[in-house]
């Protein structure tokens, strides 16, 4: 519309203005819609002086990761410099079940990962003769105000601590999207031709599958969340119930065995929980009452198509007292 051009016109103007023309601009990928929208703003102010950082963890969904390393890419043109850090964080997560534990730990690695990435992107730049480096975060509307209203200088601080960047090379901090609400930044997002999938995807939480599995993380349990969560998707969005729902977390109870028979015979697998709410923000949530023949496909899909899992059951249950995540 009319109004979402303008707001990305004066944005694209206020990045060129506040990176000026030789500065050197870095921006962390998530697969969510927030940080997708704030790099390509960026891209469009100051365009290869712009580099995104994609760490792959290995916790991402199907299709997730090709989704930024490809369809963003194509979409906008961006110079990306991916880390395939998938075994470092499975490593890091071997024998690790407890959540806050797991939490930790992907949080650890990712803050290394990210900014081993950063040295590498930033001492080159800095070698070159750059002195400021500006860092490009999604930071919402909401966000700001929550945080008072000032500029987030903790994250800032922090960066002067990163091994194998000068001394003294400044860091400023960047937030296109500071002033918009989430409906706002998806139709930036539309308006700049980003890819649909990211554009309209539902929260997801940054841990990614390694909280959807109750139990130890392993490279085989993510496998087969990884298909019976795109069966329950894509099955949501033939429905043509995506928007209707805020989200809808599978979770696979990889401790958990139960008898099955599935094809010539019996089966020991494992169940997994659908867990579809709706919510406005995600405080409170009611679960979804989806239609039983959605539910239906749903489940003959993951049994058929997934062999380990044997059972699909339905989280009813409203937050509080349940979380959205069971972890
Ligand atoms: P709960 O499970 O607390 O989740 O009802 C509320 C919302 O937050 C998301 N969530 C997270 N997001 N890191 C994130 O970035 C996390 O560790 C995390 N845990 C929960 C969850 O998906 C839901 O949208």
């Amino acid at each position: 519309t009319w109004t979402m051009v303008n707001i990305v016109e004066e944005q694209i103007a206020g990045i060129v203005a506040q990176i000026g023309d030789d500065g050197r601009a870095i921006c962390g990928l998530s697969g969510g819609v927030d940080s997708a929208v704030a790099a390509a703003i960026v891209q469009r102010a100051i365009g290869d002086r712009l580099t995104c950082v994609f760490v792959d963890h290995g916790l991402l969904r199907k299709g997730e990761a090709e989704q930024v390393e490809r369809d963003f890419v194509a979409a906008t043109g961006v110079d990306l410099h991916v880390v395939d850090a998938q075994k470092r964080f499975l490593d890091a997560l071997a024998g690790v079940s407890d959540p806050e534990e797991k939490r930790k730990v992907i949080g650890r690695e990712f803050i290394r990962v990210f900014e081993a990435a950063e040295a590498e992107v930033l001492g080159a730049a800095a070698a070159e003769g750059v002195k400021v480096a500006f860092l490009v975060q999604g930071t919402l509307y909401p966000d700001v105000v929550e945080s008072g209203g000032g500029a987030g200088t903790s994250n800032i601080k922090s960066h002067h601590n990163v091994g194998g960047l000068p001394e003294d090379l400044e860091f400023e901090l960047v937030e296109p999207l500071r002033t918009l609400f989430k409906d706002e930044v998806r139709l930036v997002g539309e308006q700049l031709g980003l890819p649909a999938d990211i554009v309209w995807r539902q929260p997801f939480p940054g841990p990614g599958l390694g909280i959807r599995i109750i139990g130890e993380v392993t490279h085989d349990r993510l496998e087969i969340l990884r298909e019976a969560d795109a069966i329950a998707r894509e099955e949501l969005t033939r429905a043509g119930l995506d928007r209707d729902i805020w989200q809808m977390p599978v979770v696979l109870l990889a401790d958990v065995r139960s008898v099955g028979v599935q094809g010539d015979g019996r089966t020991y697998g494992h169940p997994v929980v659908i867990r579809p709410v709706t919510s406005e923000d995600a405080m409170t949530a009611d679960w979804a009452r989806l239609p039983y023949d959605v539910l239906e496909r749903i489940s003959t899909r993951i049994t058929n198509e997934v062999a380990e899992v044997n059972r699909v059951t339905l989280d009813v249950t409203s937050k509080p007292p349940g979380t959205i995540e069971w972890e």
